[in-house]
C-alpha cells in the first residue's frame, strides 16, 4: 500500500522558489494499476520520481508499504528503491550495444541471480511481451513498440512491488499500445502500477485515475 499525506515538493531556481506539487495526499492500495494525467508541467513525472524514490519531498509523509520513507536516510531509500522499484522511460533507456536479451538479463546479474536461472528468467519475460523471435536484436533492430517492450520486460524481471512507468506508450500505435497495456494489466496483479499518460482511453484499464493540475489533485 501506498500512502503520501500532504505531499509538497518545490524547486528553488535563482530568483523564485517553484511549487511543484501543492498538497498531494492519496492512499492506493496494493496490486492497483494507478494512471496519472494532466497537463504538460503539472508535476506528474516530479510525482514519479517521489514515489519511485529518485527524489525527496520538500515536506509532507510518504508511506511505502509501511516504511515511513520521509524518515529515510538516502543510503537507506537507495537501497529500498533497488530492493522494490523499477521504472519504464519513455525513452526506453535501453544499451545500445547489447542485444534484448541481454538488456533485460542485466539487472538480474546486478542481483547475483544464477546463470541458468536467469535465462529462464529472461526467456519467460520476453516471452510475456511477445518477443521471443527477437531475443538477439539490438535497440536499433527493434522498432519503437518492441524497444518499450524489451524495456518493461527488463522492469519485470526485477518483480518489483513497485513499477513506475512515465509516458510508456508515448509514441506508440493503438496496436503496440493494446499490447503494452495487456502485459502491464497482467503484470500488475501482482503489484502496484503507477502509470503516466496523455491518453484518455487508457483510463480504462486503471484501478485508479488521478488527475494532476497545477500540481493539485483535481476532484
Ligand atoms: N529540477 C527542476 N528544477 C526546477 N524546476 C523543475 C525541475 N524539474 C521540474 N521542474 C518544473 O516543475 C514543473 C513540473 O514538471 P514535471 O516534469 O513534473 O511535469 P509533467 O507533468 O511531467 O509534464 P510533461 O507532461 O510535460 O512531462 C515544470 O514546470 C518544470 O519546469
Ligand atoms: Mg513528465
Amino acid at each position: 500500500m501506498i500512502e503520501l499525506k500532504n505531499i509538497r515538493k518545490s524547486y528553488k531556481t535563482r530568483h523564485e522558489t517553484l511549487e511543484v506539487l501543492k498538497g498531494i495526499s492519496l492512499t492506493v492500495p496494493e496490486h492497483s494499476l494507478v494512471m496519472l494525467l494532466g497537463e504538460s508541467g503539472s508535476g506528474k513525472s516530479t510525482l514519479c520520481n517521489l514515489l519511485g524514490l529518485l527524489d525527496t519531498a520538500t515536506s509532507g509523509e510518504y508511506y511505502l508499504n509501511g516504511i515511513p520513507v520521509h524518515t529515510l536516510s538516502s543510503a537507506e531509500r537507495t537501497k529500498l528503491r533497488r530492493e522494490q522499484v523499477s521504472f519504464v522511460f519513455q525513452n526506453y533507456n535501453l544499451i545500445p550495444t547489447m542485444t534484448a536479451f541481454e538488456n533485460i538479463e542485466l539487472p538480474l546479474g546486478y542481483r547475483n541471480v544464477a546463470k541458468k536461472e536467469r535465462l529462464a528468467i529472461v526467456e519467460n519475460a520476453l516471452h510475456s511481451v511477445g518477443l521471443s523471435e527477437r531475443a538477439g536484436h539490438r535497440p536499433a533492430e527493434l522498432s519503437g513498440g518492441e524497444q518499450q517492450r524489451v524495456a518493461i520486460a527488463r522492469a519485470l524481471v526485477m518483480n518489483p512491488s513497485l513499477l513506475i512507468a512515465d509516458e510508456p506508450t508515448g509514441n506508440l500505435d493503438r496496436t503496440t499500445t493494446k499490447e503494452i497495456m495487456k502485459t502491464l494489466t497482467e503484470a500488475g496483479r501482482k503489484k502496484t502500477i503507477f502509470m503516466v499518460t496523455h491518453n484518455e482511453e487508457l483510463t480504462s484499464y486503471a484501478d485508479i485515475v488521478i488527475r494532476l493540475k497545477r500540481g493539485e489533485i483535481e476532484l
